[in-house]
């Protein structure tokens, strides 16, 4: 008697110990964390209707699984990005965390991914060094150090010889002004760095010595959302009237509210890997979808940065066989496609994404205001591990 109650026990507990897990595999879950409030919710807003937008068009399901996307807001706080981390591997066992608005962001969740051996998709944050974090990262957005060269190239090539950069002073401003300031000296051109704190930024001081120095050119890195306010002071201090040229990575005219700076961005040239008025098959139907989609809002960086993180997790499950864990982070690596943004590769030794870096020129087109390319360097790679390889 007591042997038959041990068996029927056991053999319960064995029912429960497979059904658990194989339901679970039914489903892979991608923990989506962004700055959906605070001073970067603009970032959040993009990508995760960029998300969404992809999973619409594609719908739930890939290598026989269900895809369920469960999104957190950080508010753009590491702690809160790295305790919302934890708490979606442990108790909703995602198999992907995604999203990842800025540098710290990013960096705070990196040993989680790799304790738990699940990919942590990049869409935002471009210092260079995240990547080198985890084995477990792989970046669908874009390195300073990649967008900013080609910038310290051009203005070089056209003559520019006296240039002040204003950076944002963290991981990302840092890496555009050592790209930019590494490249352009070496073509002979002289350069001078200020830096301007990351929270609640005032510009006017910086501005001020910007117009006393009188450069050819000002070289400025905010990140994305933070371009307005910038253009702002840029006007108070008069600068636009200087004679002073803005250059810089294309953060600063970011498609989210270029249109609404107004004219004082006519004329600024930056160099990127995406803007709205990029001309492609791929980017029309991108561009026309997601602003359908969303009350006529237009796309920026962010949201290619988001929908190509989609598209990664999507291609890398179907290759895998619906595999998760250290597969789905090997089947990620070499993957290529065409973007909305041009096309792409995932580079299998870095894990950061190979792209197009294209020159802009800000243009009124039909009465609205965008960063139109004129020039395109192909299949740019980070440069700084591109050295570091060398
Ligand atoms: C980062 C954030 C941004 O908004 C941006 O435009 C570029 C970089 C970052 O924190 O890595």
């Amino acid at each position: 008697m007591l042997r038959r109650t041990v068996f029927k026990v056991a053999s319960v507990a064995v029912v429960a110990l497979v059904s658990g897990p194989a339901l679970a595999q039914q489903a892979v879950k991608i923990g989506l964390i962004l700055p959906m409030t605070g001073p970067f919710a603009s970032t959040g807003r993009q990508i995760d209707a960029a998300v969404k937008l992809y999973m619409q068009q594609h719908g739930d399901s890939v290598a026989g699984k269900k895809i369920q996307l469960i999104l957190k807001d950080d508010t753009g706080v590491a702690d809160v990005t790295k305790r919302l981390a934890q708490d979606l591997i442990a108790n909703e066992k995602v198999s992907v965390i995604a999203g990842f608005g800025l540098t710290p962001l990013a960096l705070a969740s990196a040993p989680l991914a790799t304790q738990a051996k699940i990919p942590e998709v990049v869409m935002a944050a471009a210092t260079a060094t995240i990547t080198e974090a985890s084995p477990y990262i792989v970046r669908t957005s874009f390195t300073l150090p990649q967008a900013t060269v080609p910038m310290a190239q051009w203005a070089a090539e056209r003559g520019l010889k006296k240039v002040v950069t204003l950076v944002s002073d963290y991981g990302p401003g840092i890496d555009a002004e050592k790209a930019f300031s590494g490249a352009f000296t070496a073509a002979g051109g002289q350069v001078d760095n200020l830096r301007v704190p990351l929270a609640n930024p005032d510009f006017s001081p910086f501005l001020q010595k910007v117009a006393d120095a009188k450069p050819d050119a000002l070289f400025a890195f905010v990140p994305s959302g933070i371009g307005a306010q910038f253009m702002k002071q840029f006007v108070e201090r008069g600068l636009d009237k200087s004679g002073v040229k803005l250059i810089g990575p294309g953060d600063v005219t970011d498609d989210d509210i270029l249109n609404g700076m107004g004219d004082v961005a006519l004329g600024a040239i930056t160099t990127h890997h995406y803007s709205a008025a990029h001309n492609s098959p791929e980017n029309n139907v991108f561009v026309e979808a997601f602003k359908k989609a969303n009350d006529g809002m237009r796309p920026n960086f962010m949201a290619v940065g988001g929908y190509d993180g989609m598209h990664l997790i999507y291609e890398a499950l179907k290759k895998s066989d619906g595999a998760t864990g250290e597969a789905l982070v090997n089947a990620m690596k070499g993957l290529s496609w065409v973007s909305p943004r041009g096309p792409v590769s995932i580079d299998p030794q870095t894990r950061d994404i190979v792209q197009n870096i294209y020159v802009r020129k800000v243009q009124r087109v039909s009465g609205e205001l965008y960063n139109a390319e004129f020039a395109t360097i192909p299949n740019v790679k980070d440069p700084i591990k591109a050295a570091k390889s060398n």
